[in-house]
Order: C-alpha cells, then sequence, then structure tokens
C-alpha cells in the first residue's frame, strides 16, 4: 500500500504524531486523491481529535481535518470539506468529493481560503439559507471576538444589515470591530447586570442574533433582548452557530410564549450540502477580493504536535501546509 506523511492521532488524550499512513483509496465514481495544500486547524478539529464531537464514532487511529485546499490530478485546486471524520485532511493526500468541492480561482490564497471558509461560511450560510437578512436588519453578534463571530460582523454587513452590534469579551478584539464593520460593541463581563444592561441599550431591537456561545452569556442575553424589546411580537430570530460558552441553557418557557422568539441552528446537518456548495463561490470571492479580513498563520503540517499545544493567537487561524 502507498504511504503518505499524515497527523495521526492514536489516542484522544494526545495531540496528533506526525507520522507515515496509507495513502486513502477513493471508493466511488465522485471521489478523487488530491494533494493538499492547506488544511485549517479549526475548533471543531480540535473536538473531532479529542473524540469529543457528537459525530465522533471513536474509531483510532484517524486523520484530522474537516476540510483544505487541495490540487487535484488535472492540475486544478479546489475547496473542499472531508466526507469522512476518520481519514480527514491533515495529510499529504486526501479524498474530495466533486459534490463537496469547489475549484478555486486563479488567484485564490490558498492559506487565507484554508483559515476563512469555515468561520465565514458559519454565518454566511446562517444569514442567506437558514434566516434570510432582510436589507437594513439589525443583528447581534453573541460571541464576536472569535474568528467566526468577527468574520460574521463583516458578513452581516456585507448581506444589507443596517446595524450590526458585536458582543464578547476580549476588549482588544472588540476595538478592532469598530474598525470591521459593528455599529456599537457590547463587553460581555462577569457582572451580569451591567452586561445585560449594555446589552439591552446597543441590541434590545435586533432582528436576529448570531450566537456562537450558546451556555450562560446566551441564557441571559435572550432573556435580556426578549424583556427590553420595544415590540415583543415583531420576529427575534435566534440562529445557534457554536458553544464555546457551553452546550447547554435553560431557557424558561414564558420566554417563548411572551415574544415572538424563533430558536434555530445553522451548521453541516441542518442546512443541506448542496445549499453550503451554492454559496461558496461568493464567499471565495469575498475572501480574494479582502472584504472578510483574515490572518492565516501557516505552519508545516510537520509540526502539528507543536501547532495543537501553542496558544491560538486572538484573530489569526493556524493553517497547516503538507
Ligand atoms: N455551525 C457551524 O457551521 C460552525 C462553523 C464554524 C465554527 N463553528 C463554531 O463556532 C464557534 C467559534 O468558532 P471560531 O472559529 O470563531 O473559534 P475561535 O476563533 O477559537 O474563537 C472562539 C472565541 O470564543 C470566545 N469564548 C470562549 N469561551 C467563551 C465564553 N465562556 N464566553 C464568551 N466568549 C468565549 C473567545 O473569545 P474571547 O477572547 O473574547 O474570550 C474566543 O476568541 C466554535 O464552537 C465552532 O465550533 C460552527
Amino acid at each position: 500500500m502507498a504511504r503518505m506523511n499524515a497527523a495521526v492521532v492514536t489516542s484522544f488524550a494526545e495531540p496528533p504524531h506526525y507520522r507515515q499512513f496509507g495513502v486513502p483509496r477513493p471508493r466511488s465514481a465522485d471521489e478523487e486523491l488530491v494533494d493538499v495544500l492547506a488544511v485549517g486547524l479549526h475548533p471543531r478539529v480540535r473536538t473531532g481529535a479529542a473524540g469529543a464531537h457528537y459525530t465522533s464514532t471513536g474509531t483510532l487511529p484517524m486523520i484530522p481535518g474537516i476540510d483544505a485546499v487541495g490540487q487535484r490530478p488535472d492540475g486544478r485546486r479546489v475547496y473542499f470539506v472531508a466526507a469522512d471524520d476518520v481519514i480527514g485532511t491533515m495529510a499529504d493526500k486526501a479524498l474530495a468529493a466533486t459534490r463537496r468541492s469547489i475549484v478555486l480561482p486563479d488567484e485564490a490564497d490558498a492559506a487565507k481560503v484554508a483559515a476563512a471558509m469555515n468561520p465565514a461560511m458559519s454565518s454566511w450560510v446562517a444569514l442567506r439559507r437558514r434566516v434570510r437578512l432582510e436589507p437594513g436588519q439589525s443583528v447581534l453578534v453573541l460571541g464576536a471576538t472569535g474568528n467566526a463571530g468577527a468574520m460574521a460582523v463583516q458578513v452581516a454587513k456585507l448581506l444589507g444589515a443596517g446595524r450590526v452590534v458585536g458582543a464578547g469579551r476580549d476588549p482588544g478584539r472588540l476595538r478592532a470591530l469598530a474598525s470591521a464593520g459593528a455599529d456599537d460593541v457590547v463587553q460581555l463581563t462577569g457582572d451580569s447586570e451591567a452586561t445585560g444592561r449594555a446589552l439591552a441599550a446597543a441590541a434590545a431591537e435586533s432582528d436576529i442574533v448570531v450566537d456562537y456561545l450558546w451556555g450562560t452569556p446566551a441564557q441571559q442575553a435572550i432573556t435580556v433582548l426578549l424583556t427590553a424589546r420595544s415590540d415583543r411580537s415583531r420576529a427575534l430570530n435566534w440562529i445557534q452557530i457554536g458553544a464555546v460558552a457551553g452546550p447547554t441553557m435553560e431557557l424558561p418557557s414564558v420566554a417563548l410564549r411572551s415574544a415572538n422568539v424563533r430558536l434555530q441552528g445553522s451548521g453541516q446537518g441542518a442546512v443541506p450540502a448542496e445549499d453550503y456548495l451554492a454559496e461558496l463561490p461568493a464567499l471565495i470571492d469575498e475572501i480574494n477580493a479582502g472584504t472578510i479580513a483574515v490572518k492565516a498563520n501557516t505552519m508545516p503540517l510537520a509540526d502539528v504536535e507543536q501547532a495543537w499545544n501553542r496558544p491560538e493567537v486572538p484573530g489569526e487561524r493556524t493553517v497547516l501546509m503538507p
């Protein structure tokens, strides 16, 4: 069997190790073997490599990586989403299915695309396919200081939002959001009363909440927004995308009866794969044009253990290059 270099997880308690692994074989006519050029180390990749994602089957060894930029045998470069959770993309070669791939324009920067697609598509797809953003609407991004949240602020503006408020913890990143297009920012602090007042003042009239936090901050925010808005019968669409602050929250039933709140999630599973694919070309154009800011921190795939153990730099996404 042909061999390749790969990041290989042999224990869910350890980072992946750089070692030899068998080259995967296409399983259908729709799949082909591509040379991997750049792979993003997204939070979802870490969760999968720790065996902690809800789709995890516990199978080891595994190769992490949920997406990548690769080069087809015909020379064309594609961005693709892996079809398999066990044999992922952090390797010299990976399987790319045509129905999960999009050909990149010549000018596309592979590292930037690998860094930005996962975080950027979360809000792009949510605001186009889950709850279509109407021009002029108000959007609150909960968790706007992460990669995906900061991009959500820019994406909401690009898609026509009239007002975008970013809420998060890190004061430096909040300041940066203002220059990235946020109309207002709210710092989420340990003082829940002060945070609640600030959220009510800045975002009570939101039409859509793009939520990367869940857990206690989302629980507090939903009550604050519903109580403070001037017309509770006006729809508040809450789109659940990430859960960095906790996997569960308590929602009082009265919140659903006393206001027009519509709660739904956005992610693979909630949105069909063909809808994702249809949105990707426009998103790639925005990333290429620089309208969605992205900072790729590239490292050789051979340094995967070091990449895993190093704290992420806020606002940057580690990209591994085979
Ligand atoms: N459903 C989808 O399609 C989809 C796609 C992409 C990502 N996601 C999910 O979205 C989430 C964010 O992804 P990302 O790429 O933006 O990750 P990231 O760049 O690592 O950012 C995570 C941010 O979360 C903030 N945070 C962590 N714990 C917090 C807490 N208790 N309260 C408030 N803020 C907290 C941190 O900001 P501070 O510095 O301010 O603390 C951090 O910058 C992840 O859960 C990811 O899996 C979902």
